[in-house]
């Protein structure tokens, strides 16, 4: 397949976007949801693959153990709103899944959520990582996938990170307007990346309470030990190394998986701006995020 051209990002009712995102977008906003339906929703790069393997384990470990060896990731929990020529749609793969619940992912900010996952008062899993972790993240994954705009430089995509200027716009917004929901939406499990890392067992835990689910001991201790970054590294399932717009070459899809790689990245003066300008961004939250981690 010749790759499609890296997208230019433009101003989407306020939020910088690609046409990867939007050019499905009236199919997208008609997407019927169902109230089984499980929406696994982050600003990209928070953990979003992680956390939908470990809900496609809970779910389907047990019952369907071809599926993990043989079905890529992104055809099990589709990408709901991407749209990329000559590859099947988010929305239509979504459309075409037959086991139930429907695992299904979105980097689309709270508002721009289809308005049936609301109506049927679909449970939704938010995940959320720190700001600068991020970045480096968004960075790396846009020099390697020609789904993204070139990144340019880290300086400038610092900025434009910074600036909301990255596709699915501002990281501050995305963060505090999903936990603003979350705070009326009682559906809403919102969980973060650095948790995840410190105690996957007691976050699994945690998800389990939020869908009802009693795995096994034995059952979560396996999903426990084979979600860890060398395991899920080494599964070309999850990896995306089937994915054609990702060359893996310039940076590998399952990077480092490490919390305070951004300490490897940011000069003194950028941690000096950032960390200003993070205090004013974030200053009228109560939310927990710990950026200087
Ligand atoms: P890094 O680029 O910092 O390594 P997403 O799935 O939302 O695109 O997020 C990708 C990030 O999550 C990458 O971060 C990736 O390495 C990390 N990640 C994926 N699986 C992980 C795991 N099992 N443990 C820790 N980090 C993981």
């Amino acid at each position: 397949m010749e790759l499609p051209p890296r997208p230019t990002m433009f101003d989407f009712h306020g939020v910088s976007m690609s046409k990867y995102f939007t050019d499905n977008w009236e199919n997208i906003q008609t997407f019927r949801a169902r109230p089984d339906d499980i929406l696994i929703a982050t600003y990209p790069k928070a953990g979003t693959t992680w956390v939908s393997y470990i809900l496609d384990l809970l779910y389907f470990g047990q019952t369907c153990p071809n599926r993990q060896t043989s079905i890529p990731l992104n055809e099990r929990v589709p990408f709901l709103e991407i749209s990329i020529p000559s590859l099947p749609t988010g929305k239509d793969l979504a459309d075409q899944l037959i086991t139930t619940p429907r695992l299904i992912k979105t980097h689309l900010p709270v508002q721009f959520v289809p308005k049936s996952f609301w109506d049927q008062k679909s449970r939704i899993v938010y995940v959320a990582r720190n700001a600068k972790d991020s970045a480096v993240s968004y960075f790396h994954f846009g020099r390697m996938n020609n789904a993204q705009p070139d990144p340019g430089q880290w300086s400038t995509f610092l900025q434009n990170f910074m600036d909301g200027k990255v596709v699915f716009g501002s990281w501050y917004k995305h963060v505090n307007e999903w936990w603003e929901k979350k705070q009326t939406y009682s559906n809403l499990h919102y969980m973060f990346y650095e948790d995840l890392i410190e105690d996957s067992g007691r976050e699994i835990d945690q998800l389990c309470s939020f869908l009802g689910l009693s795995p096994s001991v034995e059952e979560k201790e396996s999903i426990v030990t084979g979600v860890t970054f060398d395991v899920m590294k080494e599964n070309k399932m999850i990896s995306f190394s089937t994915a054609q717009m990702m060359n893996h070459r310039v940076s590998p899809f399952m990077r480092k998986g490490k919390v305070g790689d951004w300490k490897n990245h940011f000069s003194v003066e950028q941690n000096e701006q950032f960390d200003e300008d993070y205090e004013k961004k974030m200053k009228n939250t109560d939310l927990k995020l710990r950026p200087n981690l």
